[in-house]
């Protein structure tokens, strides 16, 4: 799908192989690694990665959720990591879906501020967060697809979704255009 001058692309894959100008992480506020897709970027992306979580760390003492950093890429495809912070699924009153919007848009904003054209996204805090992945999609897209109307940076924007079945929910959300909200 096409949004102004950017393309929105949905795969399934493993986003540690992807080669874009910025893989973007689903980190947690302490930026100190853990499972999941934040485990896999600092496997392959090897130990700079985290010396240079370390140092955000220190100087400003994490990233709360919503908000997004960005470092090198290390020994991945993609020259820089922007590590975000989705929300803790709370049962979605608790301001959870502004949090998962605001992640992916200021993802979209440092990325483009450091000159990046392409982007690959995973589906953040639909795994250990705990997020509904059913109603996390038409939140990811639609903060991209906003994004896309109002800043032409970007050429690709890509989902990566790790599992068939998610890549089916993503399509689905695509699809049906009054669901991206
Ligand atoms: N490529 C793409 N997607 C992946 C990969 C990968 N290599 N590995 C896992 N995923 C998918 C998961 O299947 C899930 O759909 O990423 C999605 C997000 O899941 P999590 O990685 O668990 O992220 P999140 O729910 O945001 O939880 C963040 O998990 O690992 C910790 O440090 C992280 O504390 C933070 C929390």
């Amino acid at each position: 799908m096409r949004v102004g001058k950017t393309r929105l692309l949905l795969k399934q894959g493993d986003i540690t192989r992807e080669t874009v100008d910025v893989i973007v992480n689903a980190a947690n506020s302490g930026l100190r690694g853990g499972g999941g897709v934040d485990g896999a970027i600092h496997r392959v992306g090897g130990p700079r990665i985290m010396a240079e979580c370390d140092a955000i760390r220190a100087r400003q003492g994490g990233c709360p959720p919503g908000q997004a950093v960005i470092t090198t890429g290390g020994q991945l495809p993609a020259q820089h990591v922007v590590h975000t912070v989705g929300p803790i699924w709370r049962g979605g009153a608790r301001g959870e879906p502004d949090l998962l919007r605001n992640a992916y848009l200021n993802s979209l904003r440092l990325a483009a501020e450091h000159g990046a054209k392409t982007i690959a996204f995973p589906s953040i805090s639909t795994g250990v967060y705990g997020y509904p992945i059913e109603l996390a999609a038409p939140i990811a897209l639609g903060a991209a697809r906003d994004f896309a109307l109002a800043d032409s940076s970007f050429e690709e924007i890509r989902f990566i979704l790790f599992s068939l079945g998610d890549l089916g929910i993503y399509q689905r959300a695509l699809a049906d255009r009054k669901s991206v909200v």
